[in-house]
């Protein structure tokens, strides 16, 4: 036994004392080199981009199959452990030097074992001391084999990203595990004070891995988790926990004398965490609405709106999700947001086909030939799609969006993506995608344009209900889920918006209303309602046999809604709608 350091010697027991030994940094938050100010320390990387550890969201890994499984050289042996040290930070085994490698598993190249040692939390206090988090749950304690590239020496693989390879293994605590084996060694063994040791242990890194299967395991590029934090990390994570009996697991802190040895989780900042093959994926679907028990597949549903989030590559846990209630007390006037630009909303061939996806009726457009610019968003957008939410037919509201909590019939949303992205790149960009929603609502007027010369005396509906009724006649040919009728009558987007006022409307940051609900999304909600006939409405859930497509409304978090500067007030009554229909139209014509 010897000391490794003077100061240590003396048995200081506290980790604000240990912050004056040799090592100027600690997890202890009352101390003051804790994990927030490590970023300071004199050639420290801790304020990198590429920091672990980091919280693995289980279902926005990619499967990567270079991943394939690893190969140990002398996992097995129980030869080769060489000391076991306490350092005032961790416990940690020192291997004997160049005996055990790890290869394969995607690693580039092979890297000799240097050493293992684990990171706890405090005595008694479950769920507290892996630096990892999976899917935001810490498990117990975490055990880090670290490796370091063949033929590197330390300083040369600090300067490459892969330098290092460390192998992170979950521990998980069980009330009635095995309190003999290998673990009981281990851990009658952890020094109490901060010493190096070399007792007889003959056990080996398979041990005390046990049954954890070795194919299931994550890959990310990070850092080390301790100052300097150098990135120069290849980590491996594995999905399944090795299982230790909880009264081994506080010989941790109880026999060294420190607890709560880990560092918080690191932003992700943009980096992809991959799944090898064996790694079992998330669910992909199917999703749906749920609440509604009309709906024939409501039963067979688990994925309804709470649960979304838990669906393969989900972000519908994310705090920019839409839809939202606009609160018009709390709109911020952006004088920036201006007219738009609307290229061939009036072309009548524009749109090609109106399919029943099972969760809506799109009206999917001509590639690349409507457009929508200008009204503050930056970029030119190519119209991909419309679709519709709707409630049903005994009045429940089906709008998404709400104003002053106030929901409508219906809502439309146009769906546009960056013309200068690709659709792939556009969900993953913030301004990727311009959905323009608009609402509405049944026609006040129960007169129909039945003679011209009534039009022109009475109020005529905002909309041309000429335009509705030639696409809801379509409604009846795609009742069963996933069929595509081909358009052929000409319908236009200005037929079916009308004199809607498209220069008055909100504007906010949110997401796709559906999974996987990328926050990719400008969100354009104009005032003004589109006026539909209710039975033309009423055939949205009549034919399609589901009905109450909504997702519920999203927190906020903070985020601010703007608004044009005539777009005051809560919605109200159509102003063109008193004007003869041909100055409507010359006005309307201007706006665009
Ligand atoms: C495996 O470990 C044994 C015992 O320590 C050692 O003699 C042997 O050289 C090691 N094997 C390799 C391939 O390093
Ligand atoms: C850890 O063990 C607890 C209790 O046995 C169990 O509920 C939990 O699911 C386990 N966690 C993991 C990630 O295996
Ligand atoms: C590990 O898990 C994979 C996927 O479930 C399975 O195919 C494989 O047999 C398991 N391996 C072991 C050693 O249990
Ligand atoms: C719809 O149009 C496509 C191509 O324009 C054509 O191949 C298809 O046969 C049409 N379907 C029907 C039912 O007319
Ligand atoms: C949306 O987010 C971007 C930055 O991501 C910001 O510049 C813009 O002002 C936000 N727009 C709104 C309407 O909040
Ligand atoms: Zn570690
Ligand atoms: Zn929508």
């Amino acid at each position: 036994m010897f000391c490794s350091s003077l100061l240590f010697c003396v048995g200081l027991g506290t980790l604000a004392k240990y912050a004056v030994g040799s090592d100027l940094w600690c997890y202890n938050e009352h101390c003051e080199s804790n994990p927030s100010h490590w970023a300071d320390l004199a050639g420290s990387f801790c304020g990198g981009s590429k920091q672990s550890p980091i919280n693995i969201k289980t279902n926005h890994a990619e499967k990567d199959n270079s991943l394939t499984d690893f190969m140990f050289v002398n996992f097995s042996s129980n030869q080769v452990i060489q000391s076991i040290q306490n350092n005032g930070h961790t416990v940690k085994c020192n291997l004997k030097k160049n005996q055990v490698e790890v290869s394969g598993g995607g690693l580039d190249g092979t890297y000799y074992a240097l050493q293992f040692h684990f990171h706890w939390g405090k005595l008694g206090d479950r769920h507290s001391g892996s630096e990892h988090t999976l899917d935001g749950e810490r498990l117990p304690m975490e055990m880090h084999i670290v490796t370091m590239k063949k033929g590197l020496d330390v300083e040369e693989a600090k300067k490459d990203p892969q330098g290092f390879a460390v192998l992170a293994f979950f521990i998980n605590e069980t009330e009635n595990g095995d309190v003999s084996g290998p673990w009981e060694k281990l851990t009658s063994n952890v020094p109490n004070d901060q010493v190096t040791e070399e007792p007889k242990l003959d056990i080996s890194i398979n041990d005390l891995i046990g049954d954890v299967n070795l194919s299931m395991f994550y890959r990310y590029m990070g850092s080390f988790t301790t100052p300097d934090c150098n990135e120069a990390v290849a980590w491996t994570v594995f999905r399944e926990p090795i299982k230790v009996n909880k009264k081994l697991i506080e010989r941790f802190p109880s026999k060294a004398g420190f607890n709560n040895v880990f560092r918080p989780v690191q932003n992700l900042a943009g980096r992809q965490v991959f799944a090898s093959p064996a790694t079992p994926l998330p669910p992909t679907g199917p999703w749906c609405y749920g609440d509604d028990d009309d709906d024939p597949h409501h039963h067979q549903c688990e994925y309804i709106p709470p649960k979304w989030y838990r669906l393969y590559k989900s972000y519908c846990d994310g705090e920019h999700q839409s839809p939202i209630n606009i609160e018009t007390k709390n709109i911020v006037v952006d004088e920036h947001l201006d007219d738009f630009t609307f290229t061939k909303f009036d072309d009548n061939n524009a749109i090609t086909t109106i399919t029943n996806t099972g969760h809506t009726v799109k009206c999917s457009l001509k590639e690349g030939e409507v457009e929508v610019s200008g009204g503050g968003l930056g970029h030119v957008y190519s119209t991909l799609q419309f679709h519709f939410h709707w409630g049903d037919t005994s009045g429940t509201p089906g709008s998404e969006h709400a104003v002053d909590s106030k929901k409508y019939p219906m809502e439309m949303h146009i769906v546009n993506k960056r013309k200068d992205l690709s659709l792939a790149n556009a969900i993953k960009t913030p301004n990727g995608l311009a959905v323009l929603g608009f609402f509405i609502e049944a026609t006040t007027s129960t007169k129909s344009s039945s003679s011209s010369s009534d039009a022109e005396t009475h109020p005529s509906p905002s909309s041309d209900n000429g335009a509705w009724e030639k696409l809801t006649n379509h409604l009846s040919a795609i009742k069963s889920i996933k069929t595509v009728v081909n358009v052929t009558e000409g319908i236009s987007i200005d037929d079916l918006l009308g004199s809607v006022n498209r220069r008055a409307y909100y504007r906010y940051n949110g997401s796709l209303t559906t999974p996987s609900c990328n926050e990719a999304v400008v969100w354009t909600v104009f005032k003004e309602t589109v006026k539909v006939d209710k039975k033309l409405m009423d055939m949205f859930p009549s034919q399609m046999e589901y009905s109450k497509v909504n997702r519920p409304k999203q927190d906020l978090h903070g985020r601010t809604v703007y608004r044009t500067t005539s777009a005051s007030g809560a919605p109200g009554p159509v102003m063109l709608f008193l004007l003869p229909a041909s100055l409507a139209a010359f006005l309307f014509k201007c706006h665009l």
